[in-house]
């Protein structure tokens, strides 16, 4: 029988590893502006699909040697696409799910950080931008952030010959499930969460100016309040900064989710002092944020910058604290779909059984800019 689908997880790979593919979009171009594939191709033959339309591919260039994995929103108009193609000579295959499935799609970049006694893999879910952090140093490792099913991170872990010791979260999220309890129950690890009595599950506590080992190298904790008020960065070697939320390379973090108007300016005052605090640290120190509101390519380039890029881009960062406030709260982009229901399990420690993706649908919408 003929092959008419493509898993994520084989594309995922197959871009990875620079396979010659052409990825064809054929949404509408409102949820191709969202979000797409990096490197793909778009024509909006989304209703001539629909309509069954012939000719509703014509004019579109594709190469002929090399597979085209056509895309829509669940992979149901996609078929219809790849069946058209096939009908044209090419070997098209649809992606099963679509762009909801391919939200777990993740790739990886290492962080070149040369002071620090660490490795660095920045583990990205493309599909989404959330960035997750395996941390590796002699024969152990932590992860920060894990958004990600735990086989990911354990087979990285295993190619660079480390044991995962340490799960840490920078706060409880809104945004996406989180799989630190459960890497961590996998992996054995002790869970670290910022001490805040939010939680409903066993964890060990982090205050700052505490320090966590990870072989030979060091993560400092800063109590960073703000976006929530557990918010934490980790400061590995006194060299990179795990930031989560609270500061991105563009922008800072959302202080309203969760809060009422009035918390919510609270929160920015308290988001405006911790960002003063992490500005005093040196210019040099790598910033590596929790998200990235674009689609991650298969480029092996970690997304990090140092402090003082991240000051000079991110106006918010050189306004006084009045007119900061000001200007996040005028900010604040829409609300993200289903925050409650996720930072609800998030607190309980509970993933959903099955596919995640319907409840963690949706672009970042963590940074104002
Ligand atoms: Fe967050």
């Amino acid at each position: 029988m003929t092959q008419t689908v493509i898993s994520v997880e084989t594309l995922r790979e197959m871009l990875d590893q620079g396979q010659p593919v052409t990825v064809l979009d054929i949404r509408p171009e409102v949820e191709r502006a969202e979000w797409a594939i990096p490197g793909s191709i778009h024509v909006d033959a989304y209703d001539a699909l629909k309509a069954k339309d012939p000719d509703a591919l014509a004019g579109v260039e594709l190469q002929v040697d090399s597979p085209v994995v056509t895309v829509c929103g669940a992979g149901v108009t996609s078929l219809v696409a790849a069946e058209l193609l096939r009908a044209q000579g090419f070997h098209a295959l649809s992606l099963a799910g679509g762009m909801k499935a391919w939200s777990l799609a993740w790739n990886k970049a290492e962080v070149p950080i040369p002071d620090s006694n660490a490795t660095v893999i920045q583990v990205r879910r493309t599909g989404k931008g959330c960035l997750s952090y395996l941390i590796g140093s002699e024969s152990v490792a932590a992860v920060v952030d894990p958004s990600l099913k735990a086989e990911v991170y354990l087979d990285l872990a295993q190619h660079y010959g480390w044991k995962i010791t340490n799960i840490l979260e920078t706060h409880i999220h809104a945004d996406h499930l989180s799989r630190s309890r459960a890497l961590a129950e996998r992996c054995g690890a002790t869970l670290y969460l910022p001490a805040q009595n939010r939680t409903s599950f066993p964890f060990t506590s982090l205050q700052d100016g505490d320090e966590v080992e990870i072989g030979a190298a060091r993560l400092k904790v800063l109590h960073t309040p703000g976006h929530t008020g557990e918010s934490t960065c980790y400061l590995l070697d006194g060299q990179a900064l795990f930031t989560g939320d609270t500061l991105f390379l563009t922008g800072v973090g959302r202080p309203d989710l969760e809060a009422g108007p009035d918390e919510a300016r609270t929160r920015a005052q308290v988001l405006h002092r911790s960002l003063q605090r992490l500005l005093a640290l040196p210019p040099e120190t790598l910033i590596l944020p929790g998200h990235t509101s674009e689609p991650i390519p298969f480029d092996d380039r970690a997304i990090a910058a140092p402090l003082a890029h991240v000051r000079a881009r991110a106006e918010l960062l050189q306004a006084p604290e009045e007119t900061f406030i000001e200007l996040l709260l005028a900010r604040i982009p829409p609300t993200p779909p289903n925050h409650h229901r996720i930072v609800e399990l998030n607190q309980a420690g509970l993933l959903l059984e099955g596919d995640p993706t319907d409840l963690e649908a949706g672009a970042n919408r963590c940074a104002v800019g």
